[in-house]
């Protein structure tokens, strides 16, 4: 009889793909879902050769420290500043994400999320289901800001960012945007994006949206500094991380009617809200699932799994950040 790898699915996962999981593996599963406090995930990660993670497993030294036959952390989840990667690289560890998978489902929900925000969705249905709405009216019903033919600003232009430029142009929109690094000008012409510098975006976008991943670098990018570059009519989405925005200072902003509105799909400290957002009616808030359809979160597994099952059988994973690794 051969002894199958253990491995570890440290959150809930459609239930054909673990059943499929454990046909090869010893699996620790989670089904109940309920997100490991540092020390358990540190106990789960003991004895396991690989492990399935989200954005909610940080995986850094303390969770390595007994983790001694750990060959791979596949995160599904394109984001991964819940990896210590130079932690994972010392210990051996690869890390992998899933990019691609993601990048159509995550660009539609940015924009819907802007348009939301511009349009004022939320809140006009929380005003009829409060039974404000007693007559259509010209200038007393909830009225928004165009997206079409404005000016939109990009702050991260990955892939998700140039797919959300590829939407605006079909909105008629001006896109412009901002990168640590300038794209290609083919990439440019794909997308019709023009690159500015951070203040430029801020001051003459009418929608701004962050599709920055988070680092140390972009820690509070978006403070009251940055708001105040705003228009008073723009709008702010953040689908990027929590962290990015400063949180307290976006709901003074909002609060004070600086800048329009904003939609946010990720917040300081998640899934806890900054409690000033939860009071205002200018902010549309979800709860982190610009790439939640049923197709895209299979295809995210499934990516994770076969990062897994590549690493266990000695092979590349399709999507190794630590490539260091490999070459060792
Ligand atoms: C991602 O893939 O990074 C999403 O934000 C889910 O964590």
């Amino acid at each position: 009889m051969t002894i199958k790898p253990r491995i570890l699915v440290a959150r809930a996962i459609f239930p054909d793909a673990l059943a499929k999981l454990e046909e090869s593996f010893e699996v620790q599963s989670n089904q109940a879902d309920q997100v490991f406090t540092a020390d358990e995930l540190r106990q789960h990660l003991e004895g396991v050769s690989g492990a399935l993670v989200t954005g909610s497993e940080r995986i850094d030294q303390n969770a390595l420290a007994n983790a001694k036959n750990l060959t791979i952390a596949a995160n599904i989840s394109v984001g991964y500043n819940n990896f210590d990667v130079p932690a994972m690289t010392s210990a051996g560890v690869m890390a992998t994400n899933t990019p691609d998978v993601l990048t159509d489902t995550t660009a539609d929900f940015g924009f819907a999320l802007m348009m939301a925000t511009a349009r004022r969705m939320t809140e006009s249905e929380h005003w009829i289901r409060n039974g404000h709405w007693d007559k259509w009216s010209i200038v007393h019903n909830p009225l928004g800001m165009d997206l079409h033919h404005t000016t939109l600003g990009i702050i991260g232009m990955g892939r998700i960012g140039q797919g959300i430029a590829k939407r605006g142009l079909g909105f008629g929109m001006n896109v412009i945007y901002h990168n640590r690094k300038r794209l290609s000008d083919a990439d440019e012409k794909a997308c019709g994006a023009n690159y500015v510098d951070k203040e430029t975006l801020l001051r003459e976008s009418d929608h701004v949206v962050l599709v920055v991943p988070y680092s140390a670098e972009s820690h509070h990018l978006i403070g009251a500094k940055e708001i105040a570059l705003m228009k008073p009519t723009a709008t702010l989405v953040n689908i990027a991380r929590g962290g990015i925005v400063d949180d307290a200072a976006l709901a003074e902003a909002l609060k004070a009617k600086r800048i329009f509105a904003a939609g946010l799909d990720v917040f300081e400290g998640e899934p806890k809200v900054h409690p000033e957002l939860l009071k205002l009616s200018n902010v549309v808030l979800a709860p982190h699932i610009a790439s939640a359809t049923e197709k895209t979160r299979r295809a995210m597994i499934n990516l994770a799994v076969r990062n897994l099952r590549a690493a266990l059988a000695g092979e590349r994973p399709p999507s190794l950040i630590n490539a260091e690794l490999w070459k060792k």
